[in-house]
């Protein structure tokens, strides 16, 4: 049984944690779900960390329902979260309601999350009502990233503060059953925290968030030289990999690989039978 809204819910009540990881595969999924993450997100940053385009924004649904369905098959514990991609729930109501519902119909996925506050408010209702649980997702959102001017901190300005307050609000009010808080301050995170009813799940939001959200290759080290200030890095496996790679290169170059062990046998009789074949 996959945790359920109700138990993130709870989670905020009870003073739980929550830990929330992006994958994009089912190897990921995997590992994330054994390892006990309560909500993977596939988030539309499978672009940039996974499909090497410079921003989220080229992403398209089919490219989300693609990974979202591996992720679903690779996991069974976890809510599976699927990214609207920009575009998807922009232009108009409808639009947004049949691709959200696509998530669900077609990946199978529990949740979406779509970014905005007051802005977004109306469409979440709308999806939220169709009985599609929603995460909402302010602050730095990338979608916008060209809005923003760049990949910035959002919230610095006591009127940036109060908008991020209202939006956080209006998601509620619409009926998000969790908020994702990118990058703004610590402080105002904790304000945001202490003042709405459902859990926010933060990534360079400080640690008074209910919960935190981190980007896969981000904590995994498989981008050495990237490193937003947000991510730790809880292994370094991109040199992992490198090395494992180049020794494999290596060893067939060598003709050191594979050996005895990595090859199939024939037994005697076989042998004699396949001698004599490639002796006509
Ligand atoms: O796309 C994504 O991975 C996200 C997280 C950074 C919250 O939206």
């Amino acid at each position: 049984m996959r945790i359920t809204v109700d138990q993130i819910k709870q989670m905020k009540k009870s003073g739980e944690k929550i830990a929330m990881l992006t994958a994009y595969d089912y190897p990921t999924a995997k590992l994330a779900d054994a390892a006990g993450v309560q909500m993977i997100l596939v988030g539309d940053s499978l672009g940039m960390v996974v499909l090497g385009y410079e921003s989220t924004l080229p992403v398209t649904m089919d490219e989300m329902l693609h990974h979202v369905k591996a992720v679903v098959r690779g996991s069974s514990k976890a809510m599976v979260v699927g990214d609207m991609p920009f575009m998807s729930y922009q232009a108009s109501l409808s639009e947004a309601m049949h691709n959200a519902g696509r998530f669900l119909k077609e990946a199978n996925c529990q949740a979406v999350k779509l970014e905005g506050g007051e802005r977004t408010a109306e469409t979440i209702r709308h999806i939220v009502q169709a009985g599609i649980p929603v995460v909402g997702h302010i602050g730095l959102t990338p979608q916008s990233v060209n809005q923003l001017s760049g990949y910035k901190l959002q919230g610095k300005t006591p009127k940036a503060a109060v908008q991020l307050i209202k939006d956080a609000h209006a998601l509620e009010e619409a009926g998000a059953f969790a908020i994702v808080l990118e990058s703004i301050p610590a402080p105002l995170a904790k304000v945001i925290t202490e003042r709405i009813g459902i859990p926010t799940i933060g990534i360079g939001a400080g640690v008074e968030c209910d919960g935190q959200v981190q980007v896969f290759h981000d904590i995994m080290g498989l981008y050495p030289d990237l490193s937003p200030k947000h991510a730790k890095r809880y292994a370094s496996l991109a040199g992992v990999m490198q090395s494992a790679i180049a020794a494999y290169v290596d060893e067939v170059k060598r003709g050191t690989f594979p050996t005895a062990k990595e090859s199939y046998g024939l037994d005697n009789t076989a042998v004699r039978e396949l001698t004599e074949i490639a002796a006509r």
